[in-house]
């Protein structure tokens, strides 16, 4: 579904990325780590197409479509939704209103709202005034209602309180595989998702099939997401960074 082949990045003429490969299958949810200030945050960005993130070399497939240089609006009507880290608030449009915008059917907002307890937030102004765990129920509710194809989160479990963990992982998992038991079926309802995590929490949720190491804007390895979230945790990046020394 989504393939990126040798990405480099600059943002406001600064290097961020370098050499990015990835791939993302349909109906595959992959997790990446990484230290602060790696370019996770960059990567999601450029992905979903925001300005001031430029691809100076290397591409983004989507749905075998080059969307490299597409603006974001598009790269959203082909089916790519994004819950960015720092949302903006946008102020003069209820929440409630912009669910029944984005989505694709004639939806009812409160129904959705209701498993992310949102439903009195629905009247309000987006994001306006919302705590920190409100916001990451707001941009989730809004992909809900999206419902895109390729799920871009940036640390969905971030700031948020453990009753709002379980509101958000199930949705995020109701979403990604509806009612499914097994990897097979997971598979059949086609939706993939890139998830970025510090504490891997979301993976208590969400069935990974496989985690990615970035770090200073490089791909340091992939692997099973359980595997590399304990060698972090034991060795912290710094083995991430012995370890892709050792291999290359
Ligand atoms: N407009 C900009 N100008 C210069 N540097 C920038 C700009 N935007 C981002 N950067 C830098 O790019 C690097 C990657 O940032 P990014 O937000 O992608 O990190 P991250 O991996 O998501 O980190 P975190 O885990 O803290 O969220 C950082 O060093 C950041 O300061
Ligand atoms: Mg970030």
């Amino acid at each position: 579904m989504l393939e990126i082949n040798n990405l480099s990045v600059e943002v406001g003429g600064k290097r961020i990325l370098t050499n990015i490969n990835l791939r993302v299958e349909m109906g595959y949810t992959h997790v990446l780590f990484g230290p602060n200030g790696a370019g996770k945050s960059a990567l999601l960005m450029t992905i979903m197409g925001f300005s001031g993130y430029n691809a100076v070399e290397g591409e983004i497939i989507f749905k075998g479509e080059d969307i490299t240089h597409m603006p974001v609006n598009e790269r959203a009507k082909l089916g790519i939704g994004v819950m960015t880290q720092r949302p903006p608030n946008m102020t003069g449009i209820k929440l409630g209103e912009f669910v029944k915008l984005v989505s694709k059917k004639n939806i009812n907002p409160e129904e959705l709202a209701k498993p992310l307890d949102m439903i009195r937030f629905l009247d309000r102004d987006i994001n306006v005034g919302f705590s920190g765990g409100e916001i990451k129920r707001s941009e989730l509710l809004q992909l809900a209602a999206q419902k895109p194809d390729l799920y871009l989160l940036d640390e969905p479990e971030s700031g948020v309180d453990l009753v709002s963990i379980e509101q958000i992982g199930s949705t995020i998992k109701k979403l990604l595989f509806g009612d499914a038991t097994c990897a097979g079926e997971r598979r059949k309802k086609g939706k993939s998702a890139l998830i970025i995590t510090h504490t891997g929490q979301i993976l208590d949720y969400v069935e990974a099939d496989k985690g990615y190491v970035l770090s200073n804007g490089m791909m340091l390895c992939t692997g099973n997401p359980r595997e590399l979230l304990n060698q972090i945790k034991s060795k912290g990046y710094k083995g991430c960074i012995r370890c892709n020394r050792e291999m290359s």
